[in-house]
C-alpha cells in the first residue's frame, strides 16, 4: 500500500469480473457477447490502473472450475482470451504494462498457451503496472501444486519439516513474488470468493458491487479505490498509537 497525500491507495488491486453472462441475458443476447463486451471493460481498467498508479492488478478471467460451462461458452471464452492477447499486445507496450499469467497454464489449449506466452514476452521489460491474467486458475489447484512441491523438495532432501513456512509456502504459490490485493473487487452482486487467492487475500479489504462486469468503468474503479482510502485495516493489531505498543504484562 502507498500513501498519497495521506490518502492510502492500492498497490494490488484483485478484481472478480463477474456478470458478463447476465449482461448479456439482459439484453436478449447470448452469453458470450457480454464476454466480449467485458473484454472492452479490461481494456478500460488497465488503462485507469495505470493511470491512478496502481501496481499491480489482478483480474480473474476463467476458473478451474469454468470448465464446467456449455462447450461454446468455455470455447468463447478461450477464442477472446486469443483476441484479447493478440489484440492488446502493441497497445499493452505502448502503455508499459507487463503481463504476467497464473494458474494451470499446461492444460490450457496450445493457442491460447501461444498467445499468452506471446503477450508476457513482449511485455516483460515494462516497467510500468503488472497485469496479472488469472486463467485457468484456481486457490485451490494453487496451494495443491505449492503442497507438492513442499513434499518433494522435502523428499529430496532439500527441505526440513521443521521449515516449512510461510514464506516456504508463498515462494511455491503461482503469485510468488507479487504483494497480497489490498483491495479485492467483485462485480455482479455475489458475496463470495469462488476459489481466489484464498491464501493472498487474508487481509484484502472487500469491495463488492451489483454493476455487471461490462458496465464497470473507470469512475467505479475510482469510487473504490476512494473507499478503500476510508477503511482502517488493522491486520489483526489495533488503530493508531497503541498498534506499535508490544503486549503488556
Ligand atoms: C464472468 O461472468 C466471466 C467468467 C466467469 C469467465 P459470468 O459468465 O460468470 O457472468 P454471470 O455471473 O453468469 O452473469
Ligand atoms: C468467478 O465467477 C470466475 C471468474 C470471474 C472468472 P463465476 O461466475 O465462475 O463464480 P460463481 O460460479 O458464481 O461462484
Ligand atoms: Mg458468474
Amino acid at each position: 500500500m502507498s500513501s498519497g497525500a495521506g490518502i492510502q491507495r492500492p498497490q494490488h488491486i484483485a478484481i472478480i469480473m463477474d456478470g458478463n453472462g447476465r449482461w448479456a441475458e439482459q439484453r436478449g443476447f447470448p452469453r458470450s457477447f457480454g464476454h466480449r463486451s467485458g473484454a472492452g471493460t479490461v481494456r478500460e481498467i488497465v488503462t485507469a490502473c495505470g493511470e491512478l498508479g496502481i501496481d499491480f492488478l489482478t483480474l480473474y478471467s476463467f476458473s478451474s472450475e469454468n470448465w464446467k460451462r456449455p462447450p461454446d461458452e468455455v470455447k468463447a471464452l478461450m477464442e477472446l482470451c486469443v483476441m484479447y492477447c493478440d489484440g492488446e499486445r502493441e497497445e499493452l507496450v505502448r502503455e508499459n504494462v507487463r503481463v504476467r499469467v497464473i494458474g494451470r497454464l499446461h492444460e490450457l489449449p496450445d493457442d491460447v498457451r501461444g498467445a499468452l506466452e506471446r503477450v508476457q514476452e513482449a511485455t516483460a521489460s515494462c516497467t510500468g503496472c503488472t497485469l496479472c491474467l488469472a486463467i485457468n486458475y484456481g486457490s485451490r489447484a494453487e496451494i495443491v501444486d505449492a503442497c507438492r512441491s513442499i513434499a518433494s523438495a522435502v523428499r529430496a532432501g532439500d527441505l526440513d519439516p521443521d521449515d516449512v513456512d510461510e514464506a516456504a509456502i508463498e515462494s511455491r504459490l503461482y503469485t510468488t513474488g507479487l504483494p497480497d490485493p489490498d483491495l479485492l473487487i467483485r462485480t455482479g452482486g455475489e458475496l463470495r470468493v469462488s476459489n481466489y487467492l484464498l491464501w493472498q487475500i487474508s487481509y484484502a479489504e472487500l469491495y463488492v458491487t451489483e454493476t455487471l462486469w461490462p458496465d464497470f468503468d473507470e469512475p467505479q474503479l475510482r469510487a473504490a479505490v476512494e473507499e478503500f482510502g476510508r477503511r482502517r485495516r488493522r491486520f489483526g493489531g489495533l488503530d493508531g498509537a497503541a498498534a506499535s505498543g508490544v503486549p503488556t504484562a
